[in-house]
């Protein structure tokens, strides 16, 4: 069966690889199980292709502490978790709904999250005022909303910390590419995003043509 994502098909990489590659890689069945409930309910989620590079860069991190802002209904989180399942790890989504059956596949998979059902920004207030950090912030909500959350996140990271924004190439609209008007405050802000990050002195970061783009931030080593 040829593999359709409902909405935010990648358009940055073509459907036949977006296919391959979503489907190279094993995972366990609950993870199938949310991409199939994604599909008939219309809910937007991680493309499995990205997914799995989050996975994969989680086992490697090994990181103690996580923290995803945009849960839904957990797809991106379960990954995250079956990555490094030793991590503690926070996330927070406002939307009652989604998180509402994101609980219901963690009780599923029998993962330990600590869901925030809040706003990203007073839970990322919270974290900053207790001096809290985190070894993987991973930010996949409004894309309007990035440059914003960019400007705490780099706060929150510990020293070998690395912060994962998902679509940052918009379809590939922060290029140039023609697209409709009503995206021009996201495709503006992605962009102010991109142009910050590459100015920043201290960290070094890496746009990967995975799923919509995935952006990726670390501090730069000191010698
Ligand atoms: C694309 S969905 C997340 C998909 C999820 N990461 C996955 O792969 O399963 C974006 C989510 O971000 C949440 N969101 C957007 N802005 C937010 C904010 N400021 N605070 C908390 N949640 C937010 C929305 O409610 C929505 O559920």
């Amino acid at each position: 069966m040829k593999f359709k994502r409902w909405q935010n098909l990648s358009e940055i990489v073509p459907d036949y690889i977006e296919e391959f590659t979503s489907n190279y890689n094993s995972r366990e069945s609950i993870l199938i199980e949310v991409e199939e409930f994604a599909k008939e309910n219309k809910v937007p989620i991680l493309l499995p292709s990205a997914a799995a590079f989050l996975r994969f860069l989680v086992s490697v991190l090994e990181p103690e502490r996580v923290l995803e802002v945009g849960t839904g209904i957990g797809y991106s989180t379960l990954n995250i978790y079956y990555g490094y399942p030793e991590a503690e790890i926070f996330t927070v989504d406002s939307n009652r709904k989604r998180t509402a059956i994101a609980k219901e596949f963690f009780k599923k998979a029998g993962a330990s999250i600590k869901l925030l059902e809040m706003d990203g920004f007073d839970a990322i207030r919270e974290f900053l005022s207790k001096g809290e950090t985190f070894d993987l912030i991973f930010i996949d909500s409004v894309k309007s909303e990035y440059p914003f959350f960019n400007y705490k996140v780099q706060s929150l990271l510990s020293d070998r910390g690395v912060a994962v924004f998902d679509n940052v190439l918009f379809r590939g609209y922060v290029t140039g590419k023609e697209f409709d008007k009503k995206y021009k405050r996201s495709v503006e802000l992605l962009n102010l995003l991109l142009h910050h990050v590459k100015s920043y002195p201290n960290f070094c970061s890496s746009i990967l043509p995975v799923g919509d783009g995935l952006l990726l931030l670390k501090r730069k080593f000191v010698l």
